[in-house]
C-alpha cells in the first residue's frame, strides 16, 4: 500500500507492511527497513547523503551520527545499496569514486572491473568476424572482474569507524529483509527468466509468485558474503570461500574469471582531474572514465559564451550545448580507454587552445552534422548508481558505482548471492560496433587481459573560491557526463537550486549517432525550433538519476534525489 503526499518540495512515500518490525538497524537502531520515506529535499546543518534508495541514504546518515565521516558513510552506503538496490549497487561491479577532504586533499580511486587474464581482444566476436553482442550483455562470459570491494577498503583508509560496524546494517537487511518499492517489484518481476537463464541457481531475486510492494526481499546467501568481508576484509571477498563460489559459479557457466584474477585485483588510486571554470574548481574523474574529461571539455567550450543570458533550455542554449556535447563524445571514442594500457592525450585534449580549436566550426544557426554516422541504440531501464555524501567537516565524497545494465549479466553468484557485473561490454568489442548505449571506440579501448574498460560515469565536486560548493553524480550509461554537465550549468550559471538544477529536462548529445535525445517534458517550442535548424530530436524515457548537495555560505547543506526513481536524501 502506498501513501503519496505531494508538496513542492518533498515526495514522501511509505510502505505500509502487513505485520510489525522493529527497527534493528544501527547503533541508534534508527533505520526500519520495514517501513521507510522518499524524501526529495532537504536542508541540513551537520551532515546529507543522497543515493538511490532511502535504506541506504539513512544507514549512511546514521553512520555520520555514530561519529563516522563521508568516507565512512560513502562504504556504508554502497554496501547498503548493494542490498537494497540489487539493479546497480553492489559488490560485483565496481565503481569510482572522488573526494576532497576539509584539508584540501583531493582522491580519485578507481575500482572499475578488468578483463580476466584469459580475455582476448576478439573474445565476442563469431568466425566471420561478427559482434556477438548477447555474450558481452548476459551471463558468465560478461563479466569483468569485479573491483567494489577493494575499492571499499581503498576508501576505508579515510574513515573513522571500525569497518564491521560500516558493514553491520547491509547485513542486517540482507539477513532479516527489508520492504521492496513498487518500481523494484517491477524490476524483479520482468526480469524474471533473465534471472532464471543465466544463473545456475536460483536467486532470491526470483519467486514463483509475482512481487508488488511492500514483499520483504530476504538474502541470506548474501548475508554471509558480507560477514565473510566483516570477517577477514578484502580477502573475504578475493580469497577463501566467496572467491572459490565465484569460480565454480564461473565453471558452471561459461565464464573465465579464475581465483588468480580475483586475488590480484587492486583499487587504484589516481589523480583526480581538476580545472578552473570561472570562480570555481570543478575537480572529476580521470581515465578510465571519459566522464571527468568530457565535463572539463564540454565547461570549456561554453565558459566564453554569455550563457546565462540565454536562459536554461532555451533553444539558444541547448543548441550550443549539443554542439558541445557533440565534440567531446568525438574525442571521447578515439582517444580514451584506460590509461594503463593506451597512452591517453589527456593534457592536449584538456588544454585550452585544443578546446578553442574545437569549437572553430560552431555554428549558432545550424546543427553540424556528425560524419560517418554508425547508429547505435540508446537502451532503456540499464542501472547505475550514484550516491553524494557532506559530512560537518566539509569533507565531500562523490561515488558513482554500477554492474553495468540491470542486474548486470544477471548471473547470481551460486550460494554467495550476488549479481556479477556485465561490464565487458563497456569495451570496443569490435572498432566502429556501438556498445549497449550506443558508444563506440577503437583501440583506446579495445579488449586487452588486465585492462579496465572505458566508463562514462562522472563523479563531481565543485569548489567555489576553493571551498567545498557541490558534490553531484548520476547514473544512465553514455548520458551521465551531458546530465551532470547540464545539471552544473544550471546551477553554476542559472543560478538553480539543486532540486530544480536536478529535475529540469535533459537532452543528450553523443556525436553518433546525430541524434539528440530529449526528456518527454522538454520544451515542445525549442524542440520545434531546433528541428528547424537541422537537428534530429528523440523523445525517450527518462535516463538520469542525479543526487546533488549544495553548501551554502552560512554552512547549511542543501540536498536534492532525483524526482525520476526512488531516490532519496537523509541526514540532520
Ligand atoms: O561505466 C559506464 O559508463 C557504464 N557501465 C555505466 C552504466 C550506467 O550508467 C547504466 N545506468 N543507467
Amino acid at each position: 500500500m502506498k501513501k503519496i503526499l505531494l508538496s513542492s518540495t518533498i515526495v514522501f512515500i511509505s510502505i505500509a507492511v502487513t505485520y510489525s518490525q522493529t527497527s534493528f538497524v544501527g547503533a541508534g537502531k534508527a533505520v526500519n527497513p520495514f517501513h521507510y520515506e522518499i524524501v526529495k529535499t532537504k536542508t541540513f546543518s551537520k551532515a546529507s547523503v543522497a543515493s538511490a534508495h532511502p535504506l541506504a541514504s539513512m544507514v549512511g546518515a546514521e553512520i555520520m551520527k555514530q561519529g563516522g565521516n563521508a568516507f565512512d558513510a560513502a562504504i556504508a552506503v554502497q554496501l547498503t545499496l548493494a542490498v537494497v538496490y540489487p539493479s546497480a549497487g553492489n559488490i560485483g561491479g565496481g565503481g569510482f569514486l572522488v573526494a576532497r577532504k576539509t584539508n584540501g586533499q583531493t582522491i580519485a580511486i578507481d575500482y572499475r572491473e578488468e578483463a580476466p587474464g584469459k580475455a582476448s581482444r576478439d573474445m565476442y566476436l563469431d568466425k566471420n568476424g561478427n559482434a556477438i553482442t548477447n555474450l558481452s550483455l548476459n551471463g558468465h562470459l560478461a563479466s569483468g572482474v569485479p573491483g567494489t570491494v577493494a575499492g571499499l577498503f581503498e576508501t576505508y583508509k579515510y574513515a573513522k569507524l571500525p569497518f564491521k560496524q560500516l558493514i553491520q546494517p547491509a547485513i542486517d537487511i540482507a539477513e532479516f529483509g527489508f520492504v521492496i518499492t513498487e518500481s523494484q517489484a517491477h524490476g524483479f518481476n520482468v526480469t524474471k527468466e533473465s534471472f532464471i537463464k543465466n544463473s545456475t541457481q536460483t536467486p532470491a531475486f526470483v519467486q514463483h509468485n509475482k512481487w508488488k510492494a511492500g514483499d520483504t526481499l530476504i538474502q541470506k546467501d548474501l548475508a554471509e558474503t558480507l560477514k565473510r568481508i566483516r570477517d577477514n576484509g578484502q580477502k573475504g571477498f578475493y580469497e577463501g570461500k566467496t572467491a572459490q563460489l565465484i569460480v565454480d559459479e564461473m565453471q558452471r557457466g561459461n565464464g573465465i574469471i579464475s581465483l588468480n584474477d580475483l586475488k590480484n585485483y587492486k583499487a587504484k588510486t589516481r589523480t583526480a582531474l581538476q580545472f578552473n571554470y570561472k570562480d570555481y574548481k570543478i575537480i572529476g574523474m580521470p581515465p578510465p572514465s571519459s566522464g571527468g574529461v568530457i565535463i572539463w571539455q564540454m565547461m570549456k567550450m561554453i565558459e566564453d559564451k554569455p550563457i546565462a543570458s540565454y536562459g536554461c533550455n532555451s533553444t539558444k542554449a541547448v543548441q550550443l550545448m549539443v554542439e558541445t556535447e557533440r565534440r567531446a563524445y568525438a574525442d571521447r571514442a578515439e582517444h580514451l580507454g584506460d590509461p594503463d594500457f593506451y597512452k591517453v592525450p589527456l593534457k592536449e585534449i584538456t588544454s585550452s587552445t585544443y578546446i578553442k580549436k574545437r569549437m572553430i566550426d560552431y555554428d549558432s544557426t545550424q546543427a553540424t552534422p556528425s560524419k560517418n554516422i554508425t547508429a547505435g541504440n540508446v537502451k532503456e531501464h540499464d542501472e547505475t548508481t550514484h550516491l553524494s555524501v557532506m559530512d560537518k567537516e566539509g569533507n565531500m565524497v562523490s561515488v558513482t558505482t554500477t554492474l553495468n545494465g540491470g542486474y548486470g549479466c544477471r548471473t547470481v553468484v551460486g550460494g554467495a548471492g550476488f549479481l556479477l557485473n556485465n561490464e565487458m561490454d563497456d569495451f570496443s568489442v569490435k572498432p566502429g560496433v556501438p556498445n549497449m548505449y550506443g558508444a563506440i571506440g577503437r583501440e583506446a579501448n579495445a579488449i586487452q587481459p588486465g585492462k579496465r574498460m572505458l566508463s562514462s560515469m562522472t563523479p563531481t565536486l565543485v569548489l567555489k573560491n576553493n571551498k567545498p560548493y557541490i558534490v553531484c553524480g548520476t547514473p544512465g550509461g553514455t548520458t551521465i557526463p551531458t546530465s551532470v554537465y547540464q545539471t552544473l550549468v544550471n546551477m553554476l550559471e542559472f543560478n538553480m537550486s539543486p532540486a530544480d538544477a536536478i529535475n529540469s529536462p535533459k537532452f543528450h548529445h553523443q556525436w553518433l549517432p546525430d541524434v539528440v535525445r530529449v526528456e518527454k517534458d522538454f520544451n515542445p517550442t525549442v524542440r520545434k525550433e531546433l528541428s528547424a535548424m537541422g537537428y534530429n530530436i528523440v523523445e525517450t524515457n527518462s535516463w538520469c538519476r542525479l543526487e546533488v548537495i549544495k553548501l551554502h555560505t552560512n554552512k547549511q547543506q542543501e540536498i536534492a534525489a532525483d524526482k525520476r526513481g526512488d531516490d532519496s536524501v537523509a541526514g540532520f
